[in-house]
């Protein structure tokens, strides 16, 4: 779920992080979406992930070169095709998305707290059907089979977690299922470290803006929202850039603007230098050119009971 103190660039965002969907493949795998099925992906980017999970729960998806229709009974509430509530919403909710899935047809649905990043995803893909939308907030009038997240949902703070677990056991179906993936404690370590470091040596507060948290942490949090938790796991997967030695400043342009918020564009990028030193050491293979990002994931499955 990008977040919205972050300033998005949609092209950046795909031509120099393409492989966040890359990798998210496995977790659609890890998601099995079957024929049929409704699926909520929340925090959908440039929506590159839920278009691939709208293929394989309508398997008449891309029979035309147009697709399909989007189902009529698909809608974000109210009487309207779509209903988009923002502000001050009559059930009280700063921002919410209502969603009713169609129970014929399989359907995906992708939502993400960033106007441009949803904009790129409807200019991308006619259908599946993408809406801006708050994962501490929406509301899903019929439920979901299954909800899935792929690096998302470190951009949301954890004192939030809670609410997002219970916004997503709200949208599913008894016995649905939360399949995500997100950083898990330890991820990008030295680069947040380098950075922090930097950043304090000129002066300024600075701290992990993103939420990576424990096995532990986050699978109480899921069983506090009425989960059980049937898989969780932590593991490293040290991943390489692509743009050579502009790779790791490329990341951080991209990625870098909560770690950056006090800073302005000139000293921005002098920090930005001075964090490319501080980690050419570790994170650089001068024979290729390449930066490895220390990332590690943590991966997880939990039922609604
Ligand atoms: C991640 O996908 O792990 C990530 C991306 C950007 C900033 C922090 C973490």
């Amino acid at each position: 779920m990008t977040d919205r103190t972050d300033d998005w660039d949609p092209d950046a965002y795909d031509d120099d992080t393409g492989f966040v969907h890359e990798y998210g493949g496995a977790v659609v795998d890890l998601l099995d979406p079957r024929p049929g099925e409704a699926v909520l992906d929340l925090g959908c980017g440039t929506g590159h992930l839920t278009a691939e999970i709208a293929d394989r729960v309508d398997e008449s998806r891309g029979a035309t070169s147009e697709g399909p229709e989007v189902p009529q009974t698909m809608r974000t509430g109210g009487s309207g095709a779509r209903e988009q509530t923002t502000g001050s919403a009559t059930d009280g909710r700063t921002e919410s998305a209502r969603y009713e899935a169609s129970r014929e047809a399989g359907t995906a649905v992708g939502v993400d707290a960033s106007p441009e990043m949803v904009e790129r995803a409807r200019e991308t893909y006619s259908d599946p059907r993408f809406e801006v939308a708050d994962a501490r907030e929406f509301d899903a009038e019929e439920p979901f089979d299954a909800v899935f997240s792929n690096a998302a949902l470190h951009w949301i703070p954890g004192d939030d977690q809670p609410a997002v677990a219970e916004r997503v056991a709200a949208a599913l179906a008894p016995g649905g299922r939360f399949v995500a993936e997100l950083g898990g404690t330890g991820n990008v370590a030295a680069i947040v470290d380098a950075t922090v470091a930097e950043l304090r040596e000129r002066g300024y507060e600075a701290e992990n803006p993103w939420y990576f948290p424990t096995v532990g942490e986050h699978a109480a949090t899921l069983e506090a929202a009425g989960f059980e938790v049937r898989l969780a796991r932590l593991f490293d997967r040290p991943t390489e850039l692509e743009g050579g030695e502009s790779g790791l400043a490329n990341w951080l342009d991209v990625f870098g603007d909560s770690l950056f918020a006090p800073l302005a564009d000139d000293e921005r990028a002098a920090v930005v230098s001075a964090v490319e030193d501080r980690l050419r050491q570790t994170l650089f293979d001068a024979a290729t050119e390449t930066w490895t990002v220390d990332y590690r994931r943590l991966r997880f499955v939990a039922v609604r009971a």
